[in-house]
């Protein structure tokens, strides 16, 4: 059996950052001022905090600027709503990203409605949605938008080929279906009602994991040489006592042997989410600005 060979993701966003990192120079100089990335946080989960750091982090070195809003666990919804009216009218901001999850007390959806759609880098807002499934310009969720740029540079053209989405989630799945359709794929979408999955994913030139189930795709369900493209990050215990360790939805060890090329967990899709979500922000940047922008060139 052959050896798939690994999608790079982690370099891949490397590259991506470095390229907006140009762009928000050239915005910069421009516009004369920085393209603006708020990042609102409810409350103090430790993995958002994690995600939340990172962002700003990467978001002013990259050349933006990062405004950071937090509110405590128990703050009510109007407070947010608040501080979401206060950014939709900031021209300092150009994306807007309000971390979920949201406490329980809170309705997310009324919160992501009330995001301008402009803003809107996450890709949430329903005008957003609908953009991608009729074709207009708008914003597309991060992680499938990376998903599909790490696919293209891997395949070229995705033209007619069988493309398994697992999961239906309206941050991945649904949004990872319509952009594989956008690029004549034939796409199918399992999840976790799917009779005979196996049989369905073994069909697929492309798979793209998305359920959140710790090595569930296995080599035998795969087609010799499919793309396999990793959204899952699950933490489970590892070999020393009181460690853990993360893993895809992904057999990776067995599904390697088989696929033509596979994305790793960690390395592969996850580094693309930060580095979508700068791009997307410069997009934003040049849209509300009214400067024209090869929005392809990124
Ligand atoms: N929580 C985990 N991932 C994401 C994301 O991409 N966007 C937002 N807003 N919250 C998240």
């Amino acid at each position: 059996m052959g050896q798939a060979a690994i999608i790079d993701g982690k370099g891949f966003a490397e590259g991506l950052r470095a390229r907006v990192a140009d762009c928000a120079a050239a915005f910069t100089h421009k516009a004369g001022r920085k393209a603006g990335l708020a990042v609102v946080l409810v409350g103090e989960d430790p993995a958002s905090q994690v995600y939340v750091r990172s962002k700003g982090k990467q978001t002013v070195a990259c050349g933006m600027a990062s405004f950071e809003h937090t509110l405590p666990a128990d703050a009510d919804e109007a407070q947010l709503l608040g501080v979401v009216d206060r950014l939709n009218r900031d021209p300092a901001v150009d994306g807007i990203l309000v971390q979920l999850p949201l406490p329980a007390h809170m309705d997310e959806q009324k919160v992501i409605a009330a995001i301008n759609p402009d803003k809107d880098v996450d890709g949430f807002h329903v005008v957003n949605v609908g953009r991608l499934a009729t074709g207009l310009p708008g914003f597309v969720p991060c992680t499938p938008l990376g998903c599909i740029m790490l696919l293209q540079h891997t395949l070229g053209s995705l033209a007619g080929l069988n493309a398994v989405v697992i999961g239906r989630s309206n941050i991945v799945g649904k949004p990872m279906a319509q952009l594989l359709l956008a690029q004549s794929c034939t796409v199918t979408i399992a999840h976790s009602r799917t009779r005979d999955l196996s049989e369905v994913v073994r069909r697929a030139d492309i798979v793209v994991a998305a359920v959140g189930r710790p090595d569930m795709v296995k080599a035998d369900w795969l087609k010799p040489g499919a793309t396999v493209i990793d959204v899952g990050i699950n933490r489970v215990p590892g070999a020393e006592a009181g460690k853990t360790r993360l893993v895809g939805d992904v057999d990776f060890a067995s599904a390697s042997t088989v696929a033509g090329a596979i994305t790793p967990v960690p390395g592969g899709v996850g580094p693309m989410t930060i580095a979508v979500l700068l791009r997307n922000t410069i997009v934003a940047a040049h849209r509300n600005a009214g400067l024209a922008f090869d929005e392809s060139a990124l």
